[in-house]
Parts: structure tokens; sequence; C-alpha cells
């Protein structure tokens, strides 16, 4: 048997998950689409981070910013902020660009099609297909860690999956539909999140249950087939917390490009195997015991920390005071939020 798309679409209708950005499959039928924004802001949002961990980002952001001519005239601070402990902040600074470009050089509108959006930035295979097939109802193919999971199943693919993107993407487009592709592309997210899951799938509620190769096979916990992960690196670095004694914080903004690039935190020294002492300014340090651990995507970081009080006149050789009423721990990324919450043990 194959896997029949109209089962999984059918599925869909009855089992789609409420998310506040999406139109639900009744909705779409009756011909309503999503707004454009709103699909692109959660998809960039949805990158290597959970729907729940995106909700309440997603809220805050059309709060603030209703409109993508509103994104696009924030400022950059603002946006950074906001963003702040979502992670990746290559994206932020991406949909500001994103943002703008599309104010500047598009009337404010999305491109509807998936080689045109592709080229815009923070805009890879990923979201260019998602955009073109939820937003617009292209009949493009989604491929994210859940798809992969999907077809690597049904289609019993043991190849290790870096390997098998090619192989995998092709086996997918087979499947998308040209009609309902926005609602499909959904479903079969979906289907991976709720049913087809890494451990423990409930192969039992799957639309697509006698259709899979990895169950007839009894294969379908082996798939997706990884290669063994990396270990990662540990370095070390120094964060200065320093109050002066009217409550001002000493802040810097990161550099544009780099880890955290255009986030908001404590200075540090360079992050490595054993960092040189760089303090920000003339003062008595206080060394804490407890460290600062963080994983990032290729490291695990590790912050020892000092702190400081300054007087009124005490000039910094780096960042610049921010003044308490002016200062809220949430604009930081979260390991610069675990630095503060250690200093001042919240
Ligand atoms: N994961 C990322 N984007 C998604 C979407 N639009 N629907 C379901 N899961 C998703």
């Amino acid at each position: 048997m194959t896997p029949n798309p109209q089962d999984l679409l059918d599925w869909y209708t009855h089992n789609a998950r409420k998310m506040p950005w999406r139109v639900g499959p009744k909705d779409r039928q009756n011909g309503v689409l999503p707004n454009p924004y709103h699909v692109w802001l959660s998809e960039i949002m949805l990158q290597q981070t959970t729907v729940a961990a995106v909700k309440d980002y997603f809220i805050k952001f059309t709060a603030l910013w209703p409109t993508l001519n509103d994104l696009a005239n924030a400022e950059d601070a603002d946006v950074m902020a906001a963003w702040a402990g979502l992670g990746y902040y290559a994206r932020a600074r991406n949909l500001l660009k994103c943002a703008r470009l599309l104010r500047d050089d598009f009337g404010g509108e999305f491109p509807q099609s998936r080689a045109q959006l592709e080229k815009l930035p923070g805009i890879g295979p990923y979201t260019s297909a998602s955009l073109s097939s939820i937003a617009f109802d292209h009949s493009e193919t989604v491929v994210d860690g859940n798809v992969e999971r999907v077809i690597s199943r049904i289609y019993d693919i043991h190849t290790p999956l870096s390997t098998a993107k090619p192989e995998l993407t092709a086996l997918a487009a087979g499947l998308t539909p040209k009609l309902r592709a926005g609602d499909y592309a959904q479903a079969i997210m979906d289907l991976g999140a709720t049913i087809c899951t890494p451990k423990s799938p409930a192969c039992g509620l799957c639309p697509w249950r006698g259709a899979c190769r990895a169950r007839s096979a009894g294969t379908e916990h082996e798939l997706p087939k990884k290669l063994p992960k990396k270990t990662k690196p540990t370095r070390l670095g120094i964060a200065y917390v320093v109050k002066r004694i009217d409550g001002a914080l000493l802040l810097e903004t990161r550099p544009e490009s780099g880890l955290l690039g255009g986030m908001l935190g404590w200075p540090t020294t360079d992050w490595g195997e054993a960092p040189q002492e760089a303090p920000p300014i003339r003062a008595e340090w206080r060394s804490l015991n407890e460290q600062v651990r963080h994983t990032f995507t290729h490291f695990h970081l590790q912050l020892s920390v000092k702190t400081a009080y300054v007087p009124l006149d005490r000039p910094a050789q780096r960042g610049s005071f921010v003044a308490s009423e002016d200062f809220r721990p949430s604009d930081l990324p979260t390991v610069m939020r675990k630095v503060f919450d250690l200093a001042y043990k919240t």
C-alpha cells in the first residue's frame, strides 16, 4: 500500500493542533488564508525551537508590532530585547533585515513563490517552503525534523539522517498534494509532533498505519537512523557584573557578528581554554564561588562571575551604565540572565 495524502488531510481536519498563528483546516477550506506576516514570524521562531516555547513570544511580538511595517520600523535594541530567551539570535537580526527589505523593496508584502522567498534574509529551504505553502497554498514540500522522521518510517529508510536528506526530500515531494498544500504541510508536521513521535509513536492512531513500511518491518523505534553525536568541548570565561552606587548596571551590546550578536550582556572575557582577565572598569572585584553553566549548539560554557561596586564618577573602559529603572533582566539572553541570577541570587 502507498500512503494516501488524503488520509492525512482527513486526519488533520479533525486533529489539527491549535496555534495562535494558525488558521485551522475548517476555515482554510472555506477560503480563509493566514496572515503571511504571522506565518513568517512563527516559522522563524519555530526553527530549532518548540511550539510551546514559541507561543508567548509570538503573542508578545504581534502585540508590540502588529504588522510587518511596524516591525520594520522598530528599534534594533527593542527587537533583540523582545527575542531574549528564545536563542539563536541571528534569527532576530535576520528577521529585522528581512522586514526592512520587504518594506523598502517589496511594498511591505511577501512574495509568494518559494524561489523569491528563499532570496530573503533568514529564509532557507525550510522556511521558503513552509511560507509559500502555509501562507499562499503553493504546492511546496516542507521538510523539517518531524517530516524526516515520518518519511523515514513510512518508507523504512535506514540511511543516517544527514546523508538521507535528499532521498527523504524526494519521497516527501512525491506525497505533497496540489490542493490543500498548506494544510498538508502543517498536517505532516503535526503528525510527526503528536503521533509519529521519536519515542513510543502512537501507531494505532496513525492515518498512515496501513502504509507504513517501518511498522510492517517492526523498525519504527530505530528510525530515523542518526550518526553519533560529536562531544562538545567546554569553553571558559569570566563575566563582570558592575553596579554603580546609584544602582546603575554596566552592560554591553555585543558585536553584531558572532554568538549572541546584537544582544545585551555583561562584559566578559573571550571564551576559550584559558581566558585572560579583561575587566571593563577599575574596581575591587569579588569572585563568586559558583559558576554559570550554559550549553550552546557547539560547546558548553562555564563562566566565572566577578562583581564590583563603583562610585558615580568611575569611567568604564567598555560598555555603558544602564539606570536601574531602565534595566529588565528579561532583556538579557539566557546565559546573561543566569549570570544576573547568580550575582543577585534571585
Ligand atoms: N513546526 C514548525 N512549523 C510548524 C507548523 N506550521 N505546524 C506544525 N508544526 C510546525
